[in-house]
């Protein structure tokens, strides 16, 4: 937290050179531009505080993506504020006046942040008073008095302040993405899951009708088959609800993200193409698992004991990337499911930045084979080595990783994303 209170005072700093200069403001006095300025508030430039703050880009498109304008009856709620960027692309839907202090005071009723943190709430409040600046209005009272006018941003625990959140006609929402134990009295999930689920399901809850929701979330929640559950219970109280694949959160942080936007809607059961139109593409096309029966090895090395029948054993470090394999090195007991070659061996793990997510291994000969549980076992219908050639060939086709980076950008692959890929060749 130390480096974001120095950010802080930076732009503590800034407000003071500009307001001296306020008589010649765009003077080279203090070379306080306002594009250096606007550099300043672009929070990407400042990562140490290890929170995910979201970029100024990212900001924009999930503010752009609210189902209603945001006018002069609006109220903005951002329940995990951080740094501010929701709130001040916001307040850039918002008109400007020619002073600072009867803008924010506008904004200041306009715009309601919550964050645990008082440094991050602290660092809202100053990006927006930056902001008026740069956008023309005259700093005409001291800091203290302009942050009072913000009297909606503040620190809590956003789950503590639910009569407050309902009141929002917009809710914008970058949740937490880390894992928190499953309240006991979730029917949707158990065990360690991620916050961002479990915030916008609370949130959801008490938002009123006709609030238009834009949150960015971890795709992990549109793609995994962990949150199939937490999806079927969301979706039916959002209409109009659009899914936007954004890929990764920033250069930085490695984790994909989507943007849901929607109006919040509880007399009708809605539900949402989580699936983007890329994927819907194939509907009624030939698919992998038309042809392939499709299963994920049984083998768990660390907890499988070495009993039963003697069998060859392969795991993803033995297998040949894109190549066939029939002398098998390894065997081990094993009392699970064997498979007959011959099959295609998948790794499971990739990423949405590999060069192909879907990496075969042909495996060939005579004896049943123990597969270990990172790869996708992919066994032709009619038995026959040609299919499987044909299956490799087909997983260096574009359209695959496409089809894949759609469905599901987590690093593991799935049976069913492997059984839904379409079998077309380009
Ligand atoms: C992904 S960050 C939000 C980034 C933010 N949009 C920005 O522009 O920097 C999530 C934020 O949620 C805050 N947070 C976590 N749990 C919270 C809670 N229960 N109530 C309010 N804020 C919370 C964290 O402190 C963090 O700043």
């Amino acid at each position: 937290m130390e480096g974001f209170a120095e950010y802080n005072t930076k732009l503590e700093q800034v407000f003071h050179l500009w307001r001296k200069d306020s008589n010649s403001k765009y003077s080279n006095h203090s070379n306080v531009t306002a594009a250096k300025v606007r550099e300043l508030i672009d929070i990407a430039t400042l990562r140490e505080s290890g929170v995910f703050f979201t970029s100024e880009n990212l900001a924009e498109k999930a503010i752009n993506a609210f189902n209603t304008p945001i006018d002069d009856s609006a109220l903005v709620v951002d329940p995990t504020c951080g740094s501010g960027s929701l709130l001040v692309a916001a307040s850039r839907k918002l008109a400007i006046m020619p002073l600072a202090s009867e803008t924010l005071k506008k904004w200041g009723k306009q715009l309601c942040g919550i964050d645990l943190f008082p440094e991050f709430v602290y660092c809202t409040k100053l990006r927006l008073i930056l902001e008026t600046l740069v956008r023309g209005a005259e700093a005409d009272k001291s800091l203290p008095e302009l942050l009072n006018l913000l009297t909606n941003i503040h620190v809590g625990n956003c789950l503590d302040q639910l009569p407050l959140i309902t009141k929002a006609t917009h809710l914008a929402l970058n949740p937490p993405y880390n894992n928190s134990k499953t309240p006991a009295s979730y029917s949707w999930a158990n065990g360690k899951i991620n916050n961002a689920a479990i915030y916008y399901y609370e949130l959801s809850l008490i938002l009123k009708d006709g609030c238009s929701v834009s949150a960015i979330l971890p795709d992990v929640l549109r793609s995994g088959s962990r949150f199939e559950a937490w999806r079927r219970t969301v979706e039916p109280a959002l209409a109009m609800s659009n899914v936007a694949v954004e890929g990764r959160f920033d250069k930085q942080t490695d984790i994909d993200i989507f943007i849901l936007n929607g109006l919040v809607d509880r007399q009708s059961f809605n539900t949402v193409e989580w699936q983007t139109v890329e994927t819907l593409g194939t509907e009624g096309a030939h698919k992998i698992r038309d042809f392939f029966e499709v299963a994920v090895g049984a083998v768990v090395p660390y907890r499988d004991p070495h009993e039963g029948k003697l069998y060859s054993y392969i795991h993803p470090k033995t297998l040949p990337r894109w190549g066939e394999i029939s002398k098998i090195p390894e065997s081990r007991r094993f009392l699970g499911r064997v498979f007959q070659p011959p099959f295609v061996a998948i790794r499971r793990t990739s990423g949405p930045r590999d060069r192909h997510r879907a990496v075969p291994t042909l495996v060939l000969g005579k004896r049943l084979v123990a597969v270990e549980n990172h790869l996708i076992v992919l066994t032709p219908r009619n038995g026959s080595l040609e299919k499987c050639r044909e299956l490799s060939d087909l997983l260096k086709e574009n359209h695959v990783n496409e089809f894949l980076n759609n469905r599901i950008r987590c690093r593991h692959l799935t049976v069913s994303a492997i059984s839904e890929i379409p079998w077309r060749f380009e």
